[in-house]
């Protein structure tokens, strides 16, 4: 049983690094980053106003609860098809829109939304970690700005996978292009370092910077550690 943990900043190219690695290893795929931004779309589709000074926490934490708990939302952790959907409808686009990605940071900074989430996440995590379904063993990579520290420290393998913010800024533009929303990366990580560190490695975290790699070569560094750790 292998649980591969990844984390970093926005831009890095951790989801498709990560989806690349598990279907690799014929291990189940966790984008724990479209959890936070499906209940971002669903706030703003309930009408929660996520652009108020102060955001009224309670009000999300709950419209988060009845998202999770009361069955709309779903996702599937096939690397071959990771969609994620709300009463049924496939929002693995809509989630990726600027809209989501300028809002997400104002749910997922809220502790309450965090406890929800975290606790599907290791759900999902045990669940795939015991199936048996995979042809090289039960295994999961599980990707976000948590996962080394909080939802998965005890996981075999942690790395945090990192890059220069220049790189990270051109990488995300280019993104833009292919219909993913534009976005400064700088903004979002500061946000979203007042609740998670994924800046820096915790104790025992691999640290990989791939400023200077390409996709491939990134993937081969990390299939050589996630090999070493089989
Ligand atoms: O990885 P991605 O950029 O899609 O993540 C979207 C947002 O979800 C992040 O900017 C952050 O606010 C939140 N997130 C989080 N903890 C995680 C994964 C994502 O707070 N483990």
């Amino acid at each position: 049983m292998i649980r591969v943990a990844i984390d970093g900043p926005a831009g890095v190219g951790k989801s498709s690094t990560s989806k690349a690695l598990a279907k690799y290893f014929d291990f189940a795929y966790l984008d724990t980053g479209a959890m936070y931004r499906a209940c971002a779309w669903w706030c703003l589709n309930q009408g929660i106003d996520l652009d108020a000074e102060t955001v009224d926490e309670q009000t999300v934490t709950e419209a988060v609860g009845a998202f999770f708990t009361e069955g709309h939302f779903d996702i599937s952790v096939d690397p071959d098809d990771p969609r994620v959907t709300a009463d049924g409808e496939d929002i693995s686009q809509a989630i990726r829109s600027s809209e989501v990605s300028s809002h997400v940071s104002k749910v997922s900074n809220i502790i309450p939304v965090r406890h929800v989430l975290i606790a599907a996440q290791r759900a999902y995590i045990a669940r795939e970690a015991a199936a048996d379904s995979y042809s090289r063993g039960a295994g999961i990579v599980a990707e976000g700005r948590d996962i080394t520290t909080v939802v998965a420290p005890d996981a075999e393998v942690r790395i945090l996978l990192t890059a220069s913010e220049a790189v990270r800024q051109a990488r995300r533009t280019g993104q833009a292009v292919a219909g993913v929303g534009a976005e400064d990366v700088a903004a979002r990580d500061k946000a979203d370092s007042q609740v998670t560190n994924f800046l820096t490695a915790a104790d025992g975290v691999l640290t990989v910077d791939n400023s200077d790699m390409d996709f491939s070569q990134t993937l081969d560094v990390l299939t050589t550690i996630v090999e070493d750790a089989i």
